[in-house]
């Protein structure tokens, strides 16, 4: 038997649990013979329950073994927070690799503590490029996959734009999104909730006849500027076709800062708490649209075959424009409405998905990584 390996997950934000679910799962089911051990940290970037325990509890994630409680900050705060704790842990625990995902403040932190100690880093969704430098999450991939020993992309895009950076091929593997495993695996018991009947009391939603919004971006709900005229398209759009909006708490924060939303049903934007894994794949399986600046959901949406408005001015997932429903259109109130108005409601065959975006990517990254450890 080779001797033991441990691996370290790292996971912060919301969009991080997801992808770690499936990644875990296909090491536990490889053979006991390969004698990989896995721990699991949480930097505590979110902490809300709405945040975090629910997709604990929706996906069935081990606890964490490891909580470092950090919270929230400015980017340099929280950072330096995770650097400084993690190191402790890495310290403590010695891993043979640490295993990252996505382009949160948590995935840059973590990666560089492992790096500068000689441990070997694993990021999975690497090679995603926006090209805005404006966006924090850019920075965050790009540095991560400079310091990255085997990077896991997620589409050609990806493996095309590390090839620009110089990571030797011998290190990249197209694996296919994690992401979508999740949401493959899920669908069903999500589809079986009651969701629509239960959101909103005294309001059942019926599947087509409503659309979900989301925003969170900085550069779409931090200023007045931006966000005010946007949540005034949004509202013309809600007269045509209620929206329903899970506010994220950064969003919440600046709504009611510049009091920008009437509150109450009559608008037509139906305001409800962020929601779990199950409930939100049910409200945006049975969307007429989705309007968001979400990366995450851009994917999704392609998968179920929901059209997609992507409110922002680029896209680091292509794949979702050229193999599925997302549509960039920016968030001047003008483009959103047009493309609005334009949106062909019919459903796109669910055929076209990108290469590999098949619910076996977890399994593809358990091989290699055994091939690789
Ligand atoms: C972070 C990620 C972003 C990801 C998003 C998903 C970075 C740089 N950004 O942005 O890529 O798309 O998560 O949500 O890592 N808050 C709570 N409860 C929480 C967490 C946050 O109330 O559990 C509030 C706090 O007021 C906080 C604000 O939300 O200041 C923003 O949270 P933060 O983690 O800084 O960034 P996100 O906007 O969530």
């Amino acid at each position: 038997m080779p001797a033991l390996r441990k691996i370290l997950h790292v996971v912060g934000a919301r969009p991080n649990f997801m992808k770690v679910a499936p990644i875990m799962a296909a090491i536990d089911a490889l053979p006991a013979d390969t004698n990989i051990t896995q721990l699991l940290v949480h930097t505590g970037q979110h902490y809300s329950p709405e945040m975090s325990d629910l997709f604990f509890r929706d996906l069935g994630l081990p606890q964490p073994d490891i909580n470092l409680d950090v919270g929230s900050g400015s980017h340099g705060k929280q950072t330096a927070k995770i650097i400084e704790a993690f190191e402790g842990v890495l310290e403590a625990h010695r891993p043979d690799a640490i295993l990252v995902v996505g382009d949160v403040n948590s995935t840059i932190a973590c990666a560089l503590d492992a790096a500068k100690l000689g441990i070997r880093v694993i990021h999975v969704e690497a090679g995603l490029r926006s090209f805005d430098r404006s966006m924090p999450e850019e920075i965050n991939r790009v540095l991560t996959d400079a310091i990255s020993d085997l990077l896991f992309t997620t589409e050609e895009s990806g493996d095309r734009n590390l090839a620009a950076e110089g990571v030797p091929a011998s290190r990249i593997a197209m694996v296919g999104n994690v992401m979508i495993d999740t949401l493959l695996r899920h669908r069903a018991a999500a589809l079986s909730r009651p969701t629509l009947h239960e959101l909103i009391p005294g309001l059942d939603l019926q599947p087509g006849g409503y659309g979900v919004m989301t925003l969170h971006r900085p550069a779409a709900v931090d200023s007045m500027e931006v966000l005010g005229p946007l949540l005034g398209a949004l509202l013309q759009i809600a007269r045509d076709l209620p929206l329903v909006f899970p506010v994220h708490p950064r969003t919440r924060g600046n709504i009611e800062r510049f009091g920008l939303l009437p509150q109450g049903a009559a608008s037509g934007i139906l305001l409800v708490e962020p929601q779990g894994y199950l409930d939100f794949l049910n409200l945006t399986a049975n969307a007429r649209v989705v309007l968001t600046d979400s990366g995450g959901i851009q994917e999704e949406t392609t998968i179920l075959g929901v059209p997609c408005l992507t409110l922002r001015e680029n896209t680091e997932r292509p794949a979702t424009i050229t193999h599925g429903t997302n549509r960039l259109v920016g968030v001047r109130p003008e483009a959103v409405l047009a493309a609005f108005h334009e949106l062909d409601t019919q459903r796109t065959n669910i055929e076209r998905r990108p290469p590999l975006w098949d619910g076996s990517a977890g399994q593809r990254i358990a091989a290699k990584v055994m091939e690789w450890l």
